[in-house]
């Protein structure tokens, strides 16, 4: 199985879901498509009224973050994993290198991890270094870590998908080599295999991927996916991720 995952970011009304719908109805047509699946993940504002939308239809709406409480709380402006699932989100990311960046330690994420999984909202758990990490050759220590310090052999594996993110490459243009990318994705999996021993989760590229650089990537047999940040605002560019990576 492939994943195609459109993370929104701070994109959307509620008249964007028609960029949705042509997706949806490329999606439906299309004769590949038990090989994929397509999840997006507006905005808040969008969740529930997008997931009624497509409740029997073919994509999937996911959440971009959640909080790191169950059920319900007293705290301002969040939104719990256990909300999230009874609007309808069937996946939210956890640890984009934005939320990082505003304070998501790996304690509040291990607890994002455990609330979503215990609320039937399965995740997909982001790491990724940075320019001067990679630069001083930190790459895969930081994403052990990174992995170490919230996923446990007790989660669910089924539940999970990692996507790696070199931060680097989030909306710059810049990709690693096919080299440097399979190198890291089949190193993100010895550590999997190390937390979940028999089944681990499939692990997705994220940065600057579009219809083009797709094809870099598209025979590297290791990756299972990839999240897609600007162009999936557009039901064209998305499209074409999919087309080019099939052929
Ligand atoms: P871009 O595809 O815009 O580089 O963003 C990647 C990303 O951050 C998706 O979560």
């Amino acid at each position: 199985m492939r994943y195609f995952i459109g993370n929104w970011k701070m994109f959307g009304v509620p008249k964007s879901i028609n960029i949705l719908k042509k997706i949806n109805s490329f999606y439906s047509k299309d004769i590949k498509r038990s090989n994929y699946r397509i999840i997006i993940t507006p905005p808040y504002t969008l969740i529930g009224n997008y997931s009624n939308y497509f409740k029997k239809k073919k994509i999937l709406i996911g959440s971009q973050n959640c909080y790191h409480k169950d059920l319900f709380s007293s705290n301002t402006g969040a939104i719990s994993p256990f909300m999230l699932k009874k609007s309808g989100a069937t996946y939210t990311l956890i640890g984009h290198s934005d939320n990082r960046g505003e304070g998501d330690t790996d304690t509040l994420l291990k607890d994002k991890v455990k609330f979503s999984l215990r609320n039937n909202l399965k995740i997909v758990f982001c790491i990724g270094e940075s320019k001067k990490q990679k630069k001083n050759k930190q790459t895969q220590t930081v994403l052990k870590k990174q992995l170490f310090k919230v996923l446990e052999k007790k989660f669910n594996s089924n539940n999970i998908i990692v996507a790696y993110e070199p931060i680097w490459s989030i909306g710059t243009g810049e990709l690693p080599t096919t080299e440097e990318l399979n190198k890291t994705i089949k190193f993100i999996k010895k550590i999997l295999k190390g937390i979940f021993r028999k089944k681990i989760p499939p692990v997705l590229y994220g940065g600057s991927v579009d219809g083009n650089s797709v094809k870099l990537y598209r025979d590297i047999k290791e990756i299972d996916g990839f999240l897609i940040g600007g162009a999936s605002k557009s039901s064209k560019k998305f499209i074409d991720i999919i087309r080019n990576y099939y052929r």
